[in-house]
């Protein structure tokens, strides 16, 4: 069943333009509005959202964080992302007017769980954004919009984290779209765009074997830093957490601007450096910001390995090696620049001789608090 593949999650990592196009499939009427028949929470209540809670966690909490840039932008709902854990304990300000949205692959998390009980028992409705049919949290949910990944056998999260992400931009764009907003007349448009990804990710995954030689060349790293900023945050987070978990490896994801504030101390000569650069043709600052922190990285000696977006010749002088991937809208680019970083975990994992499919101390569901 793993399909050829050498293990499931490298499996996984194939099926991911199927995890999104199918996630987007069905979910549009002939005129290319939103149908999101499945939401069956009132539309007067949904208009009537003031604030948007996303409780999840590890991968799809760092899909949460992704989302939060696109729904914020597209509706201008405030929208908090925070641990279920966390949530469950402390005393969270959630109403009648709250949406939380839970966020799960298994939809058996019991953090995850309870926190939907915490939210619900305090008059929230509560959205799930979950992979497995049938599955708990869906069914404790006002409503739910499943992801179209099919099963995910790797412990470590590789297409629900794409198609979670796709799922909330869905939510983000229905909402707009119902609330009459800026962005509603361009919501078809924008999912034109992400019709567009799966072809993209497919693009990333054809062109993967450049970071599969130079993942197997670091089998012996002690170390690995991820930088990003703005949706590249999360995903430098992503990077990182599939680092530790399948390699076992030290790995750390950072917000690229948070450098001086701190970390930049932890550069020394030859620490690699994933840096996950925003696209040129998006909001200008931000991509030359990006680029100075390499360059800043590179004087102090950090081994630097730069994704960034095909064109961008900005990056080159200061990279060590640049993972090229296809030109995206900038809230689009993470479904494609987490590729890589799942693939260099796998394969780096892998290399070491451990089973990237069951890491140790894992499993993958967690059905205990
Ligand atoms: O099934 P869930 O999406 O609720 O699981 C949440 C986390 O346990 C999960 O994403 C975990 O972090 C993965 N092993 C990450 O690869």
């Amino acid at each position: 069943e793993k399909g050829g593949f050498p293990s499931f999650m490298d499996k996984e990592i194939h099926d991911q333009p199927h995890a999104v196009a199918d996630t987007l499939l069905g979910r549009t009427d002939a005129h290319g509005r939103l149908v999101l028949d499945e939401i069956r929470i009132d539309e007067s209540v949904l208009r009537s959202v003031d604030k948007i809670v996303v409780i999840a966690c590890g991968t799809a909490a760092y899909a949460g964080h992704v989302a939060k840039y696109a729904i914020e932008h597209w509706c201008r709902i405030p929208v908090e992302v925070e641990l279920a854990h966390e949530f469950r304990y402390r005393d969270p300000v959630v109403n009648e007017q709250t949406l939380v949205v839970a966020v799960s692959q298994s939809g058996e998390t019991m953090d995850t769980l309870m926190a939907v009980r915490h939210a619900r028992e305090q008059g929230a409705k509560v959205l799930a954004i979950v992979n497995t049919h049938g599955s708990t949290i869906p069914r404790e949910s006002d409503a739910v919009l499943y992801t179209h990944a099919g099963p995910e056998i790797a412990v470590a999260s590789t297409k629900a984290f794409l198609a979670q992400i796709t799922a909330a931009y869905l939510l983000g764009l229905y909402l707009a779209q119902l609330r009459g907003n800026k962005f509603a007349d361009e919501v078809t448009a924008i999912l034109d765009e992400l019709r567009a990804m799966p072809d993209k990710i497919q693009q990333v995954i054809d062109r993967s074997g450049r970071v599969r030689e130079i993942a197997r060349w670091m089998a012996d790293t002690q170390s690995v830093l991820f930088l990003g900023r703005h949706v590249g945050f999360p995903v430098a987070m992503e990077g990182a957490l599939k680092l530790k978990e399948l390699a076992y490896i030290h790995a750390e994801g950072f917000a690229a601007g948070e450098l001086k504030h701190g970390p930049i101390a932890l550069i020394e000569p030859g620490q690699p450096v994933f840096v996950v650069v925003p696209s040129p043709r998006g909001r200008d600052s931000l991509h030359s910001k990006v680029v100075s922190n390499i360059q800043e990285i590179r004087a102090r000696g950090a081994r630097t390995l730069v994704i960034a977006e095909d064109g961008d010749e900005a990056v080159r002088p200061y990279a060590d090696e640049v993972f090229y991937v296809p030109q995206a809208p900038t809230l689009l680019a993470p479904l494609l620049a987490v590729v890589p970083l799942q693939v260099f975990a796998c394969e780096l994992a892998t290399a070491k001789g451990l089973d990237v499919d069951q890491p140790r101390n894992l499993a993958k569901s967690v059905t205990v608090e």
